[in-house]
């Protein structure tokens, strides 16, 4: 069981960021991700949809043997955590570690003022997920707003310029008026957009995003239960992508993961497997 990959999963590339922060912390680990990317955007869908999904990917990660599920999507997390925890952790013995409370920790460390903005999908913000998790700090006053198109933006490399700047000025200007000292970039895609984002919000303005906190969790998880790889060799990491073509997940996974992504090896079945990463640090 110690040697078994890690299931990591997304809607599609954003999970990266996630997997990046999990390879940084636990180099000895072996990842399989899988992007659900038939099903992507989740962000816009209803919460059902998305638990839905997200639950035949967990079953599929755990048929393949994985030991700790990770739920790398802030929208997934949002739909399906408190179900994947009954289902995963109560019913077959499998930790499962999610994006929300990770980053909502984060953030509550980060303030000095006590007033926090929140950033996701349109599915994350209405589920309210983030702002029932601050309810344990009742100090907090708690901001939130969808930015539905900042994950376009990223997805076509935009990162900066006049309509980004635009869009970003009017998304976070409910952020700006209350005063918050701390934004939550509750979605993976932002920290992408950290940039524009400071740009907007100022400088004194904090950025807390959920990718390293959640490694964190999993290493945690990892040694509480013993799970830890034994192995000396290498590990080896897989990449899947759902649906028809892995061709969006590929193009992007670059930009996500770093420079370090390798060639990449398709097979054409419904979960497209794809080759290894290496990463030479
Ligand atoms: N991964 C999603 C999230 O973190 C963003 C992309 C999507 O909408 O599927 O909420």
């Amino acid at each position: 069981m110690n040697d078994a990959p890690l299931g990591v999963f997304d809607s599609g590339v954003g999970g990266l960021t996630v997997a990046r922060a999990i390879l940084d912390q636990l180099p000895n680990e072996a990842v399989l991700y899988v992007g659900d990317t038939a099903h992507s955007p989740y962000g816009p869908k209803p919460l059902a949809d998305v638990r839905a999904y997200a639950l035949a990917v967990m079953d599929d990660l755990v048929a393949q043997g994985v030991k700790l599920l990770v739920i790398a999507c802030n929208t997934a997390s949002a739909a399906v955590f408190r179900d994947a925890r009954e289902r995963f952790t109560h019913g077959a013995g499998i930790p499962v570690v999610e994006v929300v409370l990770p980053a909502v920790r984060a953030a509550a460390r980060a303030t000095r003022n006590n007033r926090i903005g929140v950033i996701g999908t349109v599915g994350t913000v209405n589920s309210r997920a983030y702002v029932d998790a601050f309810v344990a700090n009742p100090a907090i006053e708690v901001v939130q707003a969808a930015c539905p198109r900042f994950v376009e933006f990223v997805e076509a490399g935009i990162t900066s310029g006049p309509e980004l700047f635009a869009v970003a000025e009017e998304y976070l200007a409910p952020l700006k008026a209350e005063g918050v000292d701390t934004v939550l970039l509750g979605c993976t895609h932002y920290p992408l957009l950290s940039g524009a984002i400071r740009r907007v919000m100022g400088p004194g303005v904090r950025l807390v995003s959920s990718a390293e906190e959640t490694a964190n969790d999993v290493y945690q998880e990892l040694v509480e239960h013993d799970l830890l790889r034994t192995a000396t060799t290498r590990p080896r990491h897989v990449f899947e992508a759902t649906g028809e073509s892995a061709t969006p997940f590929l193009a992007l996974a670059r930009r996500f993961l770093g420079p370090e992504v390798p060639d990449v090896d398709l097979v054409q079945t419904g979960a497209i497997p794809i080759q290894a990463l290496r990463r030479n640090r």
